[in-house]
């Protein structure tokens, strides 16, 4: 098949990121995250001191920050007004704000049509929320990842050991149930699970084995299409 596309969704902490990066690389596609973006107008918002509730301030904000994604050698780069802050949106602080500035419809059509711009064109894997559902409804694979709160709070807890922060198991669990509360039942392209989409519950496998569990779906549906022509 010449170019397709794999949209991959799921909850918070669910290892869709890990599982993406992997599967890009081993494919030689390109790998979007579009969580990224909306962390970037999380992270403008907090800077500038925006109501995140506010919608109109938002907008505002959206019309003024200048974003830019590049993609090479298979990394995402995410620039916010020429300074590089690929690795300065992934803290928790950041991800909250993404998720509240999500909810807002403006700030959705201005990202999705980032997303599809960069797919355009090329064999790639995306994750998100709404990317079978919305960014890619043609995808030609759609995976919906999930894992249990308790295993996506154990997973957190982990990397904040290894990161050497400080962390208690009852607030991150809570934040995490915050993040599903406001990423499910957002008015505007909601995560859930396409109808098409294949679900892996990731709770008791490791990374390896979801990589390979997601090769085996994308090769699978890759043949049959292949054969269906
Ligand atoms: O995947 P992540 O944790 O980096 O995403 C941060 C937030 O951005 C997430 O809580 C919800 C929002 N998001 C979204 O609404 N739609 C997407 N396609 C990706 C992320």
């Amino acid at each position: 098949m010449k170019q397709y596309s794999i949209a991959i969704d799921g909850p918070a902490g669910c290892g869709k990121s890990t599982a993406a990066k992997e599967v890009a690389k081993r494919l030689s596609i390109l790998y979007i995250d579009t969580g990224a973006m909306y962390r970037t107008v999380g992270l403008y918002c907090m800077e500038k001191g925006i109501d995140l509730q506010q919608q109109y301030a938002v907008e505002r904000a959206l019309e003024k920050m200048d974003m830019n994604v590049t993609l090479s050698h298979g990394m995402q780069k995410i620039f916010l007004n020429a300074e590089d802050v690929t690795e300065k949106i992934r803290t928790q602080e950041a991800g909250k704000a993404a998720s509240a500035v999500a909810a807002l419809l403006p700030v959705r059509q201005r990202l999705v049509e980032i997303q599809r711009s960069l797919a355009k064109g090329h064999s790639v894997i995306m994750d998100g929320r709404d990317i079978g559902t919305n960014v890619l409804p043609n995808a030609t694979v759609k995976i919906y990842l999930n894992a249990s709160v308790e295993q996506r709070t154990k997973r957190r807890c982990h990397e904040l050991e290894l990161l050497g922060k400080p962390w208690n198991e009852a607030q991150v669990r809570q934040q995490i149930l915050q993040r599903d509360e406001s990423d499910m039942n957002r008015a505007y392209n909601p995560l859930k699970k396409a109808k098409d989409a294949v679900e892996i519950d990731t709770s008791f496998m490791s990374r390896e084995e979801v990589v390979l569990k997601i090769l085996d779906i994308v090769k699978e549906k890759i043949n049959k299409k292949e054969t269906e022509v």
